[in-house]
């Protein structure tokens, strides 16, 4: 005799829209195109979801993974989740998957079974296989170098924000060209705001979209060390250019960018975060720092260079070098600092790429122009590369590192692995 049809239950995959800061990483990572996007949210479609877990990791503020039982005939559409403004509660009368008697587990909840991005991240530190962490899905590593300091993250949601006052607004690119840089210095006052190199804040942009929702967080790396702007002080900076083209060229004014822009001294913003577990510097004085950006990318490569900076420690063997791209010298942030370095303490390497009458440099070219440096680092168990800026960078980036491996007698395949295994390849492009 027939039993009665089996009930499937899904574990489905959920991105919480209170969290995410629409910054597109899980939608470019997820290697099946299951997830999506329209001008207010970030959803998964959970007949595509196979929970391989690819995108969790990269997520810079874990809004990726979020799930939910579902009966398998009742799972959440993509057209209700573009509607939330957060996420269901779970219907405690749907079992987890396979536990209730007849149930049948479907495979994505099977797969997934409930890990999250730390998990997932400790088991790559002990050098266990990370489902998804393969080169094809995850470019960079997923943990942090090994000596990195515990960072804070999520201490503040888009719940519980909290406010910080405009010190300082300065534009770092010369007037007469078209990118508008500025340096943008926050204060916390007497608020805990820890943030360690490499990890980013979230900016609430008052105001609306149209359709009458209030904008969502924009994520900006931290452009100063862990002890502040300005030492002992309970402040950050940000690296922020105005964006007045979208990606198809078209002028529009960016939300977010414009109002950062625009701030003057006393104006008083509302800031979460802080968001990043594993773009993190080392701590070992004998860690080197590889460093490869373009434009606004150089924010946490500032961050770690000035921190190094303010703590060279005596007898430290730690090199630092850094291959850094602009259109052209008057619109590289930061230049005249940066030149003021001393020769001994970082390898600076410069790439133009509209300097009239020269030819078009880029970041890749440079470093090209410094293999045998390049693979003296890359040989160098020590060596922790950073990459951060514009995404079309990436790939010609990872592609050089290969050609540079391979010219020099290193297996790039198995090299790229460990490097991510270890924390050492950290990539932050957009
Ligand atoms: P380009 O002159 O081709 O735009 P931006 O000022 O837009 O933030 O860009 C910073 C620098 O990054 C510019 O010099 C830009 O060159 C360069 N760039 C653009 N695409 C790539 C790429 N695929 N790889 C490396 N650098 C790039």
């Amino acid at each position: 005799m027939n039993g009665p049809a089996p009930v499937e239950i899904l574990r489905q995959h959920l991105i919480d829209p209170e969290i995410c800061i629409r910054c597109n990483t899980c939608e470019e990572t997820c290697p099946v195109d299951a997830i999506t996007h329209d001008g207010v949210n970030y959803v998964v479609k959970a007949d595509v979801c196979n929970a391989c877990m690819a995108c969790v990791p990269p997520c810079p503020t874990g809004a990726i993974d979020n799930w939910r039982n579902v009966l398998k005939a009742e799972a959440y559409s993509i057209e209700e989740q573009f509607g939330w403004d957060e996420l269901p509660t779970q219907n405690p009368t749907v079992g987890a998957p396979g536990a209730s008697s007849g149930a049948a587990a479907s495979t994505a909840a099977a797969a997934s079974s409930g890990a999250d991005a730390s998990q997932a991240a400790a088991a790559a530190s002990e050098g266990d296989e990370v489902p998804g962490s393969g080169s094809d899905m995850v470019r960079g590593a997923t943990v942090p170098p090994w000596s990195a300091a515990r960072p804070y993250v999520h201490l503040y949601t888009h719940k519980t924000p909290t406010t910080a006052t405009v010190v300082g607004n300065y534009r770092l690119t010369d007037a007469a060209t078209e990118s508008d840089i500025h340096h943008i210095v926050l204060d916390f006052g007497t608020m805990p705001f820890p943030v360690l190199e490499g990890q980013s804040i979230g900016i609430l942009p008052p105001g609306k979209s149209a359709d009458g929702r209030t904008h969502h967080a924009r994520q900006y790396s931290v452009a100063s060390p862990r002890d502040g702007e300005r030492p002992g002080y309970n402040n950050v900076s940000l690296t922020v250019k105005r964006v007045t083209r979208d990606y198809g060229g078209n002028a529009t004014d960016g939300v977010c960018s414009n109002y950062l822009c625009d701030l003057k001294k006393g104006d008083v913003v509302s800031v979460i975060g802080p968001f990043g577990s594993t773009f993190l510097m080392p701590n070992h004085p004998n860690s080197h720092l590889l460093m490869i950006c373009t434009g606004t990318g150089s924010a946490p490569m500032r961050a770690m260079t000035e921190y190094r900076r303010r703590r060279r420690l005596k007898g430290a063997t730690g090199k630092l070098m850094l291959f850094f791209g602009a259109r052209t010298q008057q619109e590289l942030p930061y230049f005249g600092p940066l030149m003021n370095l001393p020769k001994d303490f970082i390898d600076t390497n410069l790439a133009f790429s509209r300097t009239p009458g020269q030819p078009k440099r880029y970041v890749q070219d440079a470093m090209r122009e410094r293999a045998p440096d390049v693979a003296h680092l890359l040989k160098d168990g020590n060596t922790h590369i950073y990459v951060c800026g514009l995404k079309g960078m990436e790939d010609g980036v990872l592609q050089v590192l290969g050609e540079i491996a391979q010219a020099h007698g290193m297996a790039w395949e198995a090299l790229w692995e460990r490097l991510k295994r270890e924390g050492r390849l950290h990539l932050e492009t957009y």
